[in-house]
């Protein structure tokens, strides 16, 4: 078993055993990674101490209490985010010249042709999403165009358009998957609202390749050897294809996009670089910006279906947050206690495992001594799980426990935006985007579990008989970045009808 790097390095973080040189840890991380990052921090005696492990030859540092977390987030100079971000950028073809004009400092010209160009041209991009994103107007703008998008994809004749597969249905009712109705529903309000219809016109599978890409993606961040990742590398391909396809069509054809697109390309474009390192950049930022809606409100929903007394609870206190059947923000946003305690939940729950950083300079951090080139991961999910903070209950759903005690929300051992400069800017908008999802869906909809019964014998899934009695499992086997999705084959079924107002 290896286990004799800290004799000779007494300070570096101490190394979970494993049996077989170069592959380490892998096929464990790969197989639960979360068993596997609980297991690491038990063998170290729960002090929360920085531990590291061995992924397919490179040394990766676990990093597990909120206090080094937060330590992590204020040390600019020697843990970067960027060293992550440049990583994702030549993983994905960026060439060594290309992520050099990236991250090189403004020049004289082109600070006098933009006087706002004070940043690297990538921070530039990070930084004007972050005006996308942050309360003003062009939040709101992007608000509206993305809830009017979910507000259209949410009515009775559109429910089924787009949807993969077919569910018995009638007129008066119909079967949806839940996650595909919600990714639908929320990666297309999206996608149009950055970039308009183009990118599906473009690639009408766009979204069935992205669904691929989200549940592969966990390959890409860890290097696995394209061996075992063909099917990454395939959805990969075919999205930076449809978008650099888009950034070839002349701009007059593709207008109807948020503020930071065109903006964020004309600052590519002045370094130089061309539709692929464009198109390459993009589906990146299109991964950030999708990677969560969707399978939050899946969670939010699938609790709500398997409980409905507080559906019906949640459906009385959000009534008077729709008004004219259109969704009335400020008020969804101010008066859903309820309906916020189960946001965060869900939020704490549902978390992934990882959040990577870049060691740039040797950092001492809870006591041990990280050494350069190597990445950090902050595993939200232990924080989240943890026993000690959350009490014995951690692991299980409790929609009143943010409802009783609303300081929680404010807890360092709760991290589900991150945190930090590169804390997540798109909150603001998701959480009012997943609120009009929930108003405008119990204003207009009956829904339940669909029951075995009712589906009838001629469903494709006729086979996995069970579905819907048994709550859906997170995928938290294969570790990921962001919020974590079902496991595949834990289906959850809705039946769907127009409702009938009393
Ligand atoms: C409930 C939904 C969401 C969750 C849970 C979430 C979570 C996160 C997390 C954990 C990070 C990393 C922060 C860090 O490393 O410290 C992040 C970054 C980011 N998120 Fe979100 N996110 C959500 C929705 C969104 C939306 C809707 C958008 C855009 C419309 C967005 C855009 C971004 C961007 C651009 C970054 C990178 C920030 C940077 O580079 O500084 N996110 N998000």
């Amino acid at each position: 078993m290896f286990r004799f790097k800290p004799i000779l390095h007494p300070h570096d973080p101490k190394e979970l055993p494993y049996w077989i040189p170069w592959l380490g840890h892998l096929v464990r991380f790969t197989k639960n990674s979360f068993s596997l990052l609980q297991e690491g921090r038990r063998y170290f005696g729960n002090t929360g101490e920085p531990f590291a492990l061995t992924i397919a030859g490179q040394s990766l540092y676990v990093v597990t209490s909120a206090k080094d977390i937060e330590e992590l987030y204020r040390n600019k100079s020697t843990l970067s985010w960027e060293g992550f971000v440049q990583d994702l950028y030549r993983w994905i073809g960026f060439s060594d010249n290309a992520v050099k004009k990236l991250w090189q400092p403004p020049t004289e010209h082109a600070k006098t042709s933009n006087p706002v160009r004070v940043l690297s041209p990538n921070e530039m991009v990070a930084e004007y999403q972050r005006r996308q994103l942050r309360p003003g107007k062009n939040l709101e703008s992007l608000a509206k165009s993305m809830i009017k998008h979910i507000d259209d994809l949410l009515r009775w004749q559109n429910l089924d358009v787009g949807q993969t597969r077919v569910l018995p249905c009638s007129d008066q009712w119909l079967t949806l998957s839940l996650i595909d109705w919600t990714s639908h529903t929320f990666i297309r309000s999206t996608t149009e609202a950055y970039w308009g219809k183009k990118l599906f016109e473009i690639d009408p599978d766009l979204l069935q390749t992205y669904n691929i890409w989200e549940r592969t993606s966990w390959k890409y961040v860890f290097q696995i050897p394209r061996l075992f990742s063909q099917d990454m590398y395939n959805a990969r391909d075919k999205l930076v294809d449809a978008f650099t396809a888009y950034f070839r069509l002349p701009q007059a054809e593709r207008a109807e996009t948020a503020w930071f697109v065109p903006i964020a390309e004309a600052e590519m474009r002045d370094i130089g670089l061309g539709e692929r390192d464009l198109g390459r950049a993009h589906m990146l930022q299109h991964w950030a910006i999708n990677g969560n809606m969707h399978k939050v409100t899946f969670w939010i929903m699938a609790h709500l279906l398997h409980r409905p007394a507080l559906l019906e609870a949640i459906r009385k206190e959000t009534a008077p947050g729709v008004v004219d059947d259109t969704p009335n923000i400020p008020y969804l946003l101010e008066n859903c206690p309820r309906l916020e305690a189960i946001y965060h939940e869900v939020l704490r729950l549902q978390m992934s495992n990882s959040l990577m950083r870049h060691v740039t300079a040797p950092t001492t951090l809870g006591g041990k001594v990280l050494q350069e080139n190597r990445n950090v991961l902050m595993p939200y999910r232990l924080l989240h799980y943890d026993e000690e903070v959350w009490g014995a209950n951690a692991s299980i759903f409790d929609p009143d426990r943010f409802l009783l005690r609303k300081e929680l929300a404010r807890d360092p051992n709760y991290r589900p935006f991150g945190g930090g400069q590169h804390m997540c800017p798109g909150r603001f908008v998701a959480k009012q985007a997943i609120f009009a999802f929930i108003a405008l869906t119990f204003s207009r909809f009956d829904v339940c579990l669909q029951s075995d019964e009712k589906a009838g014998g001629s469903r494709e899934h006729s086979h996995n008989c069970g579905f819907n009695r048994h709550f859906p499992r997170a995928e938290d086997l294969k570790p990921g970045l962001a919020t974590l999705g079902p496991r595949e084959g834990d289906e959850v079924l809705v039946r769907c009808s127009p409702r009938i107002k009393v």
